[in-house]
Formats: C-alpha cells, structure tokens, sequence
C-alpha cells in the first residue's frame, strides 16, 4: 500500500460488499469511516472492527461533509448502490429511475467532489467505485441501473484524465453476480436466493473485498483503472431475437 494512507471512508457499510471490505481496510491498519443508514448495523459492525460510524443517507452529502470534517480522507470507497426495482423500461415507477440515479450515480460523484480537493491538494488519494457488469453491457430490465453504472464508469475515466499528474489514484471495481442482499426489493416474495444464488456459485463480497485491498496495496505509482470480475459460471454476451407478432 501506499504507506502514506491513513484514513478510508467505505459508503454502503452496513451490508454485502461495502460491509466485507471494512474489516479488511481495518486490517490494513487504516482507520476507516463506515457510512451507512442503519444505525443498529452500524454500531455493530463499528464494534466488531473499531471502524467509525457515519450516520447518514449516501445523498446528504452536507451531513456527511459535516462528520469529517477536518478529516483527511485518503481512501473513499464508493461502494452504496442500489438495485430498487428490476422491470422492462415501459413499466418502470418513475421514481425508481431517479432513485437509481441519486444513489448509484450523483451521490458518489457528489462525495468525490467532497473529499477530493484535499487528496489533490496532499498529492495523496485513491478513488474507488464500486461499478457493475450491468453498466458495461445491456441487461433486459435494467434500464435504470445499467445506465447508472455506465455514468459511474465513464465518471472514472474522466477523472483518471482530470487528476493526471497529481498522484491520486480512481480505480473502479466491476462485478457479475455477487451474493449480497442487493435484490431484496427488486425480485418479489424475497425469491433472490432462490432465483440468484441457490445452485450457483456466486461472487462473495469477501472475494470483492479482497480485491479492494489488493488494489489499494499497490505502489502509488500503479493504478488498477478497472477490474471485472464474474463468477467463472457467468458470462454476458451473445444476441437475442424473437419472432416478429403483428399487433
Ligand atoms: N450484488 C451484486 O451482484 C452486485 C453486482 C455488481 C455490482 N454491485 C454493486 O455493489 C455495491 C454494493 O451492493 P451489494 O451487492 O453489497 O448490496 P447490498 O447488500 O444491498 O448493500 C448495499 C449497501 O448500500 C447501502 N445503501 C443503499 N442506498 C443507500 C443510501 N441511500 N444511503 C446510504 N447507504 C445506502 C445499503 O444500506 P441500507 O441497508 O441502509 O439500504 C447497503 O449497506 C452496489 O453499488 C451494487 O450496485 C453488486
């Protein structure tokens, strides 16, 4: 790692990925900010790893502003993200498409602005998002999400060209199917496990978690700009057609 990071800051903490990769920073001997809005999981998993709780929903970023304040943030892990509805774009609830797009998209945009100045200002700093396979290619029902997650990864290659020569690092993390309590609002009847994961052998958040920290702990003049990782059992690609009906 770079010797110099001290202090993280992980969005998302209180479950799945974001919830793994804070007792492996802890590990890493930094002291790491957990921001997330449940406070009881919050406390929990600030006792468990000696993590700092953040209270806060990821779109308050004057709340957040406020808890670190005069801290020095070298790490930020943008990692909260939801997937709320899963529906063909016709059918889609309105809000949903705001709602992806606040979290997923503005609200780690709106946390890097927080934090970056300082990073640029101490030449020290490195950026992570938590992207998606779904913002790399087309899915049929994600045309919220997916959109989402292509802005987040198009954020990070501007930003690799606009920090140019300041030593801050952006690297962007890019899952398949991860074993997390994503789809709880979005596959009914709470049929994710039965529907994703059982008789699969899905990506653990430990596994994703391990790859932030490798990341992390490369040399400051290496920066891992993307990573995709699938489970080995999943694939994206192919075409699909369907005959024609007349209406
Ligand atoms: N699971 C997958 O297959 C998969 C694949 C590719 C990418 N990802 C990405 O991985 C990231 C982590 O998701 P996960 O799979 O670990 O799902 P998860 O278990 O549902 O965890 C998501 C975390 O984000 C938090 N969060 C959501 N909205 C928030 C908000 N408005 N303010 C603060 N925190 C908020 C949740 O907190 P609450 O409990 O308070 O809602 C939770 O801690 C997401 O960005 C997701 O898009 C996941």
């Amino acid at each position: 790692m770079s010797d110099a990071y001290r202090v993280a800051v992980v969005t998302g903490a209180t479950s799945g990925i974001g919830k793994a990769i804070v007792p492996v920073l802890r590990e890493r001997g930094l002291a790491v900010y957990a921001v997330g809005r449940n406070e009881a999981q919050l406390a929990e998993l600030c006792a468990a790893t000696g993590a700092l709780p953040v209270q806060a929903d990821v779109r308050d970023t004057a709340r957040i502003a406020a808890a670190l304040k005069g801290v020095e943030v070298d790490v930020l892990v943008n990692n909260a993200g939801i997937l709320s509805t899963r529906a063909a774009f016709q059918d889609i609830d309105p809000a949903e498409i705001d709602a992806m797009i606040d979290v997923n998209l503005k609200a780690p945009m709106h946390l890097t602005r927080l934090v970056l100045p300082g990073m640029v200002a101490r030449r020290r700093g490195h950026l992570l998002y938590i992207g998606s396979s779904g913002g790399q290619a087309a899915f049929p029902n994600m045309g919220a999400y997916g959109p989402s997650k292509a802005g987040l990864s198009l954020f990070c290659d501007n930003l690799r060209c606009d920090l140019l020569g300041t030593s801050v690092r952006v690297s962007e993390i890019v899952p398949g199917r991860v074993q997390t309590a994503l789809y709880r609002t979005s596959i009914a009847d709470n049929q994710a496990q039965a529907v994703l994961y059982d008789g699969y052998r899905p990506i653990q958040p430990e596994n994703i978690a391990r790859i932030v920290s490798d990341v992390i702990a490369l040399p400051a003049h290496v920066d891992v700009a993307r990573v995709e990782v699938f489970p080995t059992d999943q694939a994206t690609g192919g075409g699909s057609m369907v005959k024609f009906q007349s209406a």
